[in-house]
């Protein structure tokens, strides 16, 4: 399988496909249905210092192309996982990325720091979900407090690849990568889910207990694609692309406009077998148009 060898800010992985946080538990969940140890990486649910337990039900909705969900970034929190979650995972043969977020600069530096002397490959800074009233958004839709928060991360995070997960939420996605790169961030992932709302015409009332939630799924792809070029554009560091993926042709797509990795999400809700399904095609996609590494792709979109 080494057409599908990526780097991605110094770390090896052996395909491309991770699982996108959120959408994949703590990977462990998943190790029942097919073999997580096949998977380029793991980005595991979004990791605070303390448990939360998230947003009140209905949360979750399926709308016409992908869902709506607004779980308010329910986890187990920092020590748990440490101790209940991590040792168990690390016996799979696959990268893990540790997704984390903070309240204020003080949770995010303080997880941070934690997180950079344990046993994971790469930690992805989620300053994007739109689902939080305090962190996630309030860090992501302005490029100065995007700024402040990842260079702050970045001053006790020595040893792991740091990555920071962007919001489409904003009209120009530009100025916020810049701001990742200038305050030392190691890639980029882009994007995370899209603010919507769905409203039942019988109760007249939002299906979403919370009013608003996250679009997700194919529904999300090309404006995902369309930020990631723009990304790409922008800065030299590396991104994961993320968003709406459900084939190789997908993954094939968000190579061309400069991903050096992707991540898998609402698809595996549809059936978890998708990402090794997508390993496997994308395999024989690149031998059959005889490219030698998937990063031959990278940025090759004909304009
Ligand atoms: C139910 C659910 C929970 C999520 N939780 C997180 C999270 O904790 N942290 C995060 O950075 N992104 C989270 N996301 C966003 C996904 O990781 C991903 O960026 C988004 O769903 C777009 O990809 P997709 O269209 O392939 O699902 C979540 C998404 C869903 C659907």
């Amino acid at each position: 399988m080494s057409r599908l060898k990526t780097n991605i800010c110094g770390v090896e992985f052996k395909n491309p496909v991770i699982t996108a946080s959120g959408t994949f538990g703590y990977g462990l969940e998943y190790s029942k249905f097919i073999d997580i140890s096949k998977l380029g990486g793991i980005s595991v649910k979004g990791i605070s210092r303390h448990e939360v337990t998230g947003n009140p039900m209905p949360r979750i909705m399926e709308t016409t192309s992908g869902m709506l969900n607004a779980i308010g970034l329910q986890n187990v929190g920092l020590d748990r996982f440490l101790s209940e979650k991590l040792p168990v995972l690390r016996k799979y043969d696959t990268n893990i990325i540790v997704n984390f977020w903070g309240k204020s600069i003080d949770e995010y530096v303080e997880v941070a720091m934690a997180l950079d002397n344990e046993d994971v490959d790469m930690l992805e800074m989620n300053i994007s979900c739109p689902n939080v009233k305090e962190g996630g958004i309030a860090f992501g839709a302005d490029p100065k407090m995007t700024e402040k928060v990842v260079s702050e991360c970045r001053r006790v995070v020595k040893s792991k690849p740091l990555l920071v997960k962007l919001s489409p939420n904003v009209t120009d996605i530009k100025p916020f990568a810049k701001a990742c790169e200038e305050a030392g961030a190691d890639g980029i992932s882009a994007i995370n889910t899209l603010l919507g709302m769905a409203v039942n015409v019988n109760t007249r009332k939002p299906y979403i207990s919370n009013v608003t939630g996250g679009l997700s799924g194919p529904a999300i792809k090309p404006v995902a694609i369309r930020m990631v070029h723009e990304v790409y554009k922008t800065v030299s560091i590396p991104i994961v692309g993320i968003g709406g993926i459900i084939n190789w042709r997908d993954v094939a797509e968000f190579f061309l406009v400069g991903a050096s990795g992707v991540q898998i999400g609402t698809a595996n809700f549809v059936d978890p077998e998708i990402p090794l399904k997508i390993i496997d095609d994308l395999e024989e996609y690149l031998e059959k148009e005889g490219v030698a590494n998937i990063a031959d792709l990278k940025g090759e979109v004909i304009l």
